[in-house]
């Protein structure tokens, strides 16, 4: 490992350097450590199910990874439905009662509130479990996929997020069924014949225990109105990251307890095994990656200093989105040491204003403390695995920039920076 002496310096990413990363691979690039996805996987352990967010990140390297951890996957779409196939997850589970009693798990549950047309095929094709969260779901799966079982993903008329655009709760959020819909929709989906066998509640991303501590109880007692169908209950995603300095991890043990206990009080009720799903999305793989990025221009506008780097909001979409703090690490070229640091905004290479990565929510610059930086410095903005490449665009005719997984002091591509034609591919005069 190579020392990072200077606050603000980084030189190396899970032991790799990061000049050997950008010299072998170019810039921007995601790196992603596999080891730190792993860890994260394992502090969930004491759930019966962990059911990770794809969304999130959904390179194949990455899904087989948490794969081989034991980690089953959610798929909002027919593209998420096929990478998990590709990943190597079965369609379905085992019928019967694991050895441990509770009801088997589906290896691929597709969450969402509707069904385009090519979604409902995949999902029939392949007879992948399906989490409604709208009632006409339930009608249009019951045409295609008779006597179906199905999860209902309800919306408890609360939520909470990092952002009012990641809350999923409440009359504000267009996601899952309305709790107080749910005697009306039990009997559609009786009529359906179809068999609820499993609830979910996800109340938003990026929030906090206190809040996530409130969805046990609202849907015990939804659990209460399904009845003995059910079998599987989960609590959704939403587990926090500590993304500024000073915030620390929350104790997730107090937490597994809490839905325990519910699940526990579900069992006693209706007199069989009930299993209890969790389903991160960020807490599995945000700290794992990193946007390595060149310094490419230092100017002053006013009394105001910028880096501009080769990644923009093409690259890493959330400061533009929600004014999103990540920290930042400059590696400077050669063994220059850089014991001094200056105020600076960071910004990309866009033809838009907003392209800055040091920006709070409502597109106001702001700026970060960094060692003095030079052209051809090496700049590395960290917590990125979660929601960074997955929402990568080409905006500006950039490419999509390459993915590599460090494992073990190895690296390796998982996935190739896009090329010029790969931009225009499908496009014609
Ligand atoms: N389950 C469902 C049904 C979800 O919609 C989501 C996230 C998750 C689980 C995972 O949530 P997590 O554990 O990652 O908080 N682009 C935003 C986040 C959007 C989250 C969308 N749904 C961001 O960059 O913060």
């Amino acid at each position: 490992m190579i020392a990072s002496s200077v606050p603000g310096l980084r030189r190396d990413i899970a032991g790799v350097s990061v000049a050997s990363l950008a010299e072998t691979y170019g810039t921007p690039l995601y790196a992603y450590d596999a080891e730190m996805i792993r860890r994260r996987c394992r502090d969930l352990a004491a759930w019966d199910t962990i059911r990770f967010a794809q969304k999130a990140c959904s390179n194949l390297a990455v899904l087989d990874l948490v794969r081989r951890e034991g980690v089953l996957v959610d798929a909002v779409s027919t593209g998420e439905i096929h990478r998990a196939l590709a990943a190597g997850y079965p369609a379905h589970g085992p019928n019967q009662p694991g050895s441990d009693g509770l009801p088997p798990a589906h290896p691929i549950v597709y969450t969402a509130d509707i069904f385009d047309r090519d979604s409902l095929d995949a999902v029939v094709k392949h007879g992948i479990h399906v989490n409604c969260g709208s009632a006409d779901m339930i009608e249009q799966l019951a045409e295609r996929m008779p006597g179906a079982s199905i999860t209902l993903r309800v919306n408890p008329g609360f939520g909470h997020g990092h952002s009012q655009k990641t809350n999923t709760g409440g009359e504000g959020s267009k996601h899952g069924i309305w709790h107080e819909e749910i005697p009306d929709v039990l009997r559609r989906a009786e009529w359906a014949g179809l068999q609820v066998s499993g609830l979910h509640m996800h109340i938003g991303s990026g929030t906090d225990l206190a809040h996530l501590a409130e969805v046990a109880g609202a849907l015990e007692r939804v659990a209460i109105e399904v009845g003995r169908s059910l079998t599987t209950v989960s609590a959704g995603g939403g587990l926090p990251v500590p993304y500024k300095p000073g915030e620390v991890h929350a104790d997730l043990s107090g937490y597994f307890t809490l839905w325990d206990a519910t699940r526990k009080r579900l069992e006693d009720r209706f007199g069989h095994r009930i299993r209890l799903e969790i389903e991160p999305g960020r807490y599995l793989t945000a700290e794992s990656g990193f946007v390595v990025t060149e310094v490419r221009a230092v100017k002053k506008q006013g009394g105001r200093k910028y880096l501009l780097v080769d990644a923009g909001f093409n690259t890493l979409a959330r400061p533009v989105l929600y004014g999103s703090y990540h920290p930042m690490g400059l590696c400077p070229q050669g063994d220059d040491p850089r014991e001094t640091s200056e105020e600076v905004a960071v910004g990309g290479p866009l033809c838009e204003s907003g392209d800055i990565f040091t920006q709070t929510d409502g597109g106001f610059v702001a700026t970060r403390s960094l060692p003095v930086a030079a052209v051809g410095d090496l700049l590395v903005i960290e917590i990125a695995g979660a929601y960074g490449f997955v929402m990568a665009s080409n905006y500006n005719s950039k490419p999509l920039p390459a993915e590599v997984m460090i494992d073990g002091g190895r690296h390796r591509l998982v996935r190739a920076r896009q090329t010029p034609e790969d931009l225009v591919r499908g496009e014609c005069v």
